[in-house]
């Protein structure tokens, strides 16, 4: 059928046509904004999942929410090799932007772009002059606050005074992290450290998160009070309705049927991984000849389907490893498809456990592997074991 009307979006941090599924973390997360904007106390929300079951598409749906209420809203996303100083400084900017129009007074968002611009200059790459990058802030920067050079000292008075220009407008402001299981480890302590006063005065500015399953432990082994500052929604897979959902609900508007078997092989195929729905989705529209779309035309489809997955959803990954870390990956894919003990991988490879440690402390660098819990090890991406066991060694 045309594939220029051909609604499904398989990509990272595409927007689906239909956000299927997500139904209760949308209402949680409109309870968080409705709390923060009235001075409540309120935990604020960190969503972690594998690759591709949509976190991003959720951040930025949030993000949304927020602008809808006329919040001032910022994100990030996070690199392990990056201090959060800057990309920090430049989301608030944006959210002071989005604020300033409607602000009465001029002089309180100069005052706090002075702020804002004396914390930004503090990023020791600025300091040692091997940068020439500049914050982009008109205003000359302000001395004495959020300028120490401790980030946590930094952070916590920069937080406060944007709350405090949201406060003047009845407002909030969110600031989105994805990858957040990437933010550096002290820069995480300062992170939640800034958070813990923020919400211990009220003011309405939340940091809302996004980021691999362990990033809950990751946050946790910082400081040991950040589950009392985030509440963690974990999200997966789509159940069968949420993923017939997403396939029927767009190609209804444009006046495309499935037909049940139809259905069935999709959910068999994609099996509910919202990544996978709109990679089998969009081929499966492609290829069919006219509605409905049949039982026929997901046999023939999924196939390119497949190939499309293993270049561009596993391929891509598994490119980015090296040789040992391909072993390692190759034996955990031989143990199972669940969380696997790592004294079994290096058992696999007749290696002693402490001889693999960099291999994967480095693949859990790259994102590819986590830590489930202690001594045990998966995969960030779903069915990649599958895809691994296809591959000639
Ligand atoms: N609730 C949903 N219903 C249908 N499709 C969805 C849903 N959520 C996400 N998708 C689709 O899944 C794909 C992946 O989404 P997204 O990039 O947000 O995942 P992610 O969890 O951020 O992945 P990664 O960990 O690789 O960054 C996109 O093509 C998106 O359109
Ligand atoms: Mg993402």
């Amino acid at each position: 059928m045309d594939p220029v009307r051909n609604p499904y979006a398989p990509g990272a941090g595409q927007r689906p046509p239909e956000l299927a599924g997500r139904d209760r973390e949308l209402q949680q997360f409109e309870v968080v904004l409705e709390r923060v904007a009235r001075g409540r106390p309120e935990r604020s929300m960190v969503v972690t999942g594998l690759r591709g079951v949509g976190k991003t598409v959720l951040l930025n749906t949030f993000k949304s929410m927020a602008m809808q209420r006329l919040w001032g809203t910022g994100k990030i996303e996070a690199r392990p090799d990056q201090s959060i100083r800057r990309p920090v400084a430049a989301a608030l900017h944006m959210a002071i932007r989005e604020l300033a129009p409607r602000h009465r007074a001029p002089e309180r968002i100069e005052e706090f772009l002075g702020v804002l611009k004396a914390f930004a200059m503090r990023d020791p790459a600025a300091a040692k002059g091997t940068s020439h990058w500049s914050p982009g802030i008109e205003v000359p920067a302000s001395r004495g606050r959020a300028d120490s050079g401790d980030l946590e000292i930094d952070l916590t008075e920069l937080f406060v005074d944007a709350a405090s220009v949201a406060t003047d407008l009845g407002v909030g402001i969110a600031l989105f992290i994805d990858e957040m299981q990437d933010v550096q480890a002290a820069d995480v302590s300062a992170l939640c450290a800034a958070c813990h006063e923020l919400s211990q005065s009220g003011g309405p500015l939340i940091v809302v998160g996004a980021g691999l399953p362990h990033l809950p432990s990751v946050l946790s082994a910082s400081k040991s009070y950040s589950e009392r500052l985030f509440r963690y929604a974990r999200i997966d897979k789509l159940d069968r309705d949420a993923a017939d959902l997403a396939l029927i609900l767009p190609a209804r508007e444009e006046e495309v049927e499935f037909t049940q078997d139809a259905l069935d092989a999709l959910y068999e195929a994609a099996d509910g991984y919202p990544y996978f729905v709109q990679a089998y989705g969009k081929v499966a529209w492609d290829l069919a000849p006219r509605s409905p779309i049949t039982l026929d035309d997901v046999k023939v489809s999924a196939p390119e389907a497949e190939e499309e997955l293993a270049v561009g959803f596993f391929g891509s990954r598994y490119e980015r490893a090296t040789p040992a870390e391909r072993d390692y990956m190759h034996a955990m894919a031989q143990i199972g498809d669940e969380p696997v003990p790592t004294a079994e991988v290096a058992d696999a490879l007749g290696r002693k456990p402490s001889s693999l440690s960099p291999a994967r402390d480095s693949l859990i660098k790259k994102g590819l592997i986590y830590s489930a819990e202690r001594g045990l090890i998966a995969f960030t991406v779903p069915h990649f074991g599958r895809f691994l066991r296809a591959q000639p060694i």
